[in-house]
């Protein structure tokens, strides 16, 4: 029983990694295992200290309330009742105090302590398992979902949902439940997602799902296309060096998908090209960045005016929405909780979701009006690589086709576009095929404290993108900033030791671009040029140390260039000896806001 909780835990640990456990049901009886830090310290715990029985409840971790300890790691238990949650209670400081005021004592530091508590005390009155829970949930405020096991109760499962995803498994004599789909893959094909509310009552037998009123329902079961198989890093020594190395092939079929044929593809938007009056773009993170590149792409080929909010602030502006806007929602996981409550605010409004996401079975796939799926295949790296270009890549497409449709541009442009696109993955190839220098120059740079990187037009964007990729594997404190925008403050920063990386292929913005890097070089600044062969020639010297990137057309940039950006992250990072795939304090899907 452990292993397989186990094994599912490692295919979740992209969500968490600072403390994992396991607590089963052994003959009637709460049996726990945690540990901090990674699932190898809980899985060695478990080597030398066996748990059994034939149920039992998992959690991987990422801290929201209290340090990472043994203490703060789920399952939290009482005498009667063992809960893995995830998610935030918000109300939990009020729920505490009166819980204490009746006696109780807490062992954590956590918000979920909480609800085994309230459980334990609705079963003190005479509650069922299943009452228990119940009236727990009616207590609860916030984005959650839970699994809990019972003292006495050898096969009983109960879950519930409100915010977060759950979703159910269906197997052969047993059921199963998971915060992802992906965990349960090897288990069952057969998937039951639970709708925002629900609690559902399991055994080895059979599952009952009980809707927010308390009537019992049904939900679709679906076949999931998840694969069960595990996930390698093959002949690469991290996950992100070989999703770095995956990009020609995944951009190439993304493109493939919908291009294929050399003509635009995409399935119906929620709302008809010619309807829509503005675009609203949200996501987070790398995808928020994926969306500053597309909001150029979608202004200038498609001539629609563009808003683009992170997506944490974006509900707390209380924006007023065109119901002719359709929300664009990017998202690798599709399960990132703040672009999750962004697109529920749009839908509130009466405004159409589109989703771009990589996770077809994805809680915003599910959510949204419509989906486009990148196909950059499973992303284990915390660093966001090849779902960042596929990303770029599918947006381009969609950029191009909302132009056609809208007629703002010609046939020729857009085959010219496309064509240029078809040209990216053997581009990219070129660039991956030979990374020394760039990991000579990460050699000179993994002793800096901070870094600039600078750019206009789209490159402005990248520079945010790759000043992210920096700062979240090396450590080193990245900052980006638009070219233009060097004078007005951040030039007071340069010195000697400082490098500041000029993100400039030779495009209608590169003469001002150079303006500005004149500016820093003349201030002592290392100047590190990532441009083309007609670039460097401009640069004239003025550059301390030059990423070549292969000529193309300037639409297309930003995808080529992201690669050897990702790589001087990358190769600084293995210098300093960092954690590249698992960086600290980071999760891979962040489901709280
Ligand atoms: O799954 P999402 O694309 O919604 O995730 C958004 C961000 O959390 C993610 O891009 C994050 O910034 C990555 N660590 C960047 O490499």
């Amino acid at each position: 029983m452990t292993g397989r909780v186990l094994e599912a835990l490692k295919r979740l640990e992209y969500r968490g990694y600072d403390s994992a456990g396991i607590a089963t049901i052994d003959q009637g009886k709460i049996t726990l295992r945690r540990s901090q830090g990674k699932l190898g310290n809980l899985d060695a715990l478990l080597a030398k200290e066996p748990l059994h029985g034939h149920i039992g409840i998992g959690h991987t971790r990422w801290a929201t309330h209290g340090v990472p300890s043994e203490a703060n790691a789920h399952p939290h238990a009482t005498q009667d009742v063992a809960v893995v949650h995830n998610g935030i209670i918000e109300n939990f400081g009020e729920i505490r105090d009166e819980l204490k005021a009746k006696g109780y004592v807490f062992k954590s530091q956590t918000d979920t302590e909480v609800i085994p508590t309230l459980i334990t005390d609705w079963m003190a009155q005479g509650k069922s398992p299943q009452e228990a829970v119940a009236e727990t949930l009616k207590r609860l405020h916030g984005a959650f979902a839970i699994g809990a096991v019972f003292t006495g109760h050898d096969e009983l499962l109960i879950a519930a949902r409100r915010g977060s995803p759950l979703a159910i498994g269906i197997g052969e004599d047993e059921h199963c439940i998971g915060s992802d789909a992906v965990a349960l893959a090897p288990l069952t094909r057969q998937i039951c997602y639970l709708a925002e509310g629900d609690m559902a009552v399991l055994s080895p037998s059979q599952y009952r799902i009980f809707d927010e009123s308390g009537q019992e329902v049904q939900r679709d079961v679906k076949l999931t296309q998840l694969s069960g198989a595990a996930i390698g890093k093959g002949d690469f020594r991290h996950f992100m060096l070989k999703e770095i190395h995956e990009q020609p092939t995944v951009i190439g079929e993304t493109l493939n998908v919908y291009a294929g044929d050399g003509k635009i593809h995409l399935p119906e938007l929620p709302l008809a090209a010619d309807k829509i009056a503005r675009i609203q773009i949200v996501a987070c993170g790398t995808s928020f960045y994926a969306g500053l590149v597309a909001r150029y792409w979608l202004e200038q080929q498609a001539r629609i005016p563009v808003d683009i909010d992170v997506a944490s602030e974006f509900r707390y502006r209380e924006p007023v929405m065109d119901p002719n806007t359709l929300m664009i929602a990017i998202s690798q996981s599709g399960e990132t909780a703040d672009t999750l409550a962004a697109m529920q605010y749009a839908k509130a409004q009466g405004v159409a979701t589109l989703a771009i996401v990589n996770v077809a079975e994805s809680s915003m796939a599910l959510q949204a009006d419509g989906m486009l799926q990148t196909h950059a295949g499973p992303e284990i790296g915390v660093a966001s690589t090849k779902a960042f270009t596929t990303q770029l890549a599918l947006l381009a497409l969609l950029a191009l086709d909302l132009a056609d449709k809208r007629n703002q541009t010609d046939k020729a442009n857009i085959a010219a576009l496309l064509h240029a696109l078809a040209e990216v993955p053997a581009k990219l190839s070129e660039i991956l095929h030979d990374d020394k220098e760039i990991e000579a120059l990460a050699n000179r740079i993994s002793g800096v404290q901070h870094m600039l990187y600078i750019g206009r037009g789209v490159s402005y964007a990248m520079a945010y993108e790759a000043a992210l990729k920096m700062k979240e594997i090396s450590y080193i404190h990245a900052e980006a900033y638009a070219a233009g925008e060097m004078k007005h403050g951040p030039i007071a920063l340069i010195d000697e030791q400082m490098p500041v990386v000029a993100i400039a292929p030779k495009d209608a913005w590169f003469d001002k671009t150079l303006s500005n890097v004149q500016e820093a070089a003349a201030r002592g600044a290392q100047i590190v040029a990532v441009t083309d062969a007609a670039g460097a020639k401009a640069f004239d010297g003025m550059a301390k140390h030059y990423i070549i990137c292969p000529s193309s057309h300037p639409f297309v940039a930003p995808i080529l260039y992201a690669a050897p950006l990702q790589l001087l992250a990358y190769h600084t990072a293995v210098i300093k000896g960092t954690d590249v795939d698992q960086p600290r304090n980071l999760a891979k899907s962040v489901t709280v806001e």
